[in-house]
């Protein structure tokens, strides 16, 4: 059977995987991805995964077609290279990752923007497949997005559409990896929610992570209901703006925060109904905000889907 290695590589795991043409992941691999080391040594880490992984092709019979990487940053597909990244992935602008992993494999490789993948998967056999128009957000080590126009990824001029969490919520607001300050990825990210956290219980006696926060929360624990209900509505201000801007046939949540499920997105959804134009607060029903569906396999998926794509 004809397979495609997809790889996912955000700020905090390298989620790796072999996938079949039906958008199945067959076979999975994780590491942390240790961005401090630097870009060089994450290059090698990502090509000794590839490596791996092709090894448990060959092993297994099958017949592996290319290799998808969705990398955090701002990506030219076509010429496969990282141009921006934030320092969430230090070293990682300029490089040419399309040409090194063509040069280990000698196989097709696609290069793409994580987020970008994680929605190309969804709207392959995900939370999207039966849009043709939507707005993915991946909430995360940062936040990411891409916006699907008629069942494809729409990356603008040079390949940097999409960069949702970079979009600025509060005018001098907190600083952001990117150099900028009041950036959405600041207050709608995991690592927001933990700022937040600190911010309310400074001696983290008990808003320790993300799963304490939301554990404490859903047994209505004071402050950690007060912190969830703040964050959701950060998340709300941003799928608004979004909302208003693109007025898609949905929006699909993605990113680790999707563990959390209905109980954050409830919240959410509260909170977008009053923050949203009468004309959808009138009709509720003409905006969907639903939870990625393919969960941590997103982006694996979806960066696997554009080497099927090419192969058509
Ligand atoms: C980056 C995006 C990325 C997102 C999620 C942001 O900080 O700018 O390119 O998609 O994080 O990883
Ligand atoms: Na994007
Ligand atoms: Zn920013």
């Amino acid at each position: 059977e004809s397979v495609a290695i997809g790889i996912d590589l955000g700020g905090t795991n390298i989620k790796a995987g072999i996938v079949n043409d039906r958008g199945e992941v067959v076979y999975r691999l994780v590491l942390p991805t240790e961005a401090y080391l630097g870009g060089e040594a994450l290059l090698q880490r990502v090509i000794s995964i590839v490596e791996q992984l092709s090894d448990e092709a060959r092993k297994r019979g099958w017949s592996l077609i290319g290799t998808g990487i969705g990398t955090a940053g701002q990506v030219n597909h076509a010429e496969g290279v990282v141009m921006g990244a934030t320092a969430n992935l230090p070293g990682w602008a300029g490089m040419k990752l399309g040409e090194q992993l063509h040069a280990s494999t000698g196989l097709p490789v696609s290069v793409d923007n994580d987020a970008n993948a994680m929605a190309f998967g969804e709207a392959w056999v995900g939370s999207g497949r039966n849009w043709r128009n939507f707005v993915c957000v991946t909430l995360g080590t940062g936040v990411g997005g891409c916006l699907i126009v008629d069942g494809k990824p729409y990356r603008g001029r040079s390949g940097y559409a999409g960069e949702v969490g970079h979009h600025v919520i509060v005018d001098g607001g907190e600083p952001c990896n990117c150099g900028r300050t009041g950036c959405w990825e600041q207050y709608a990210s995991v690592t927001g929610l933990m700022r937040m956290a600190r911010q309310v219980d400074p001696e983290a006696k008990e808003l320790v992570s993300s799963k304490a926060v939301f554990s404490l929360a859903r047994e209505d624990h004071k402050l950690a209901s007060v912190l969830v209900r703040q964050y959701a509505r950060y998340i709300a201000i941003g799928l608004a703006n979004l909302i208003h801007i693109f007025n898609p046939e949905g929006i699909v949540v993605g990113g680790a925060i999707t563990k959390q499920g209905n109980f954050l997105l409830d919240i959410v959804r509260e909170e977008l109904a009053s923050s949203l134009l009468p004309v959808y607060r009138n009709s509720p029903e003409t905006i969907d905000v639903v939870a990625a569906m393919l969960e941590d396999d997103g982006g694996v998926i979806g960066a696997a889907a554009d080497i099927f794509e090419k192969m058509k």
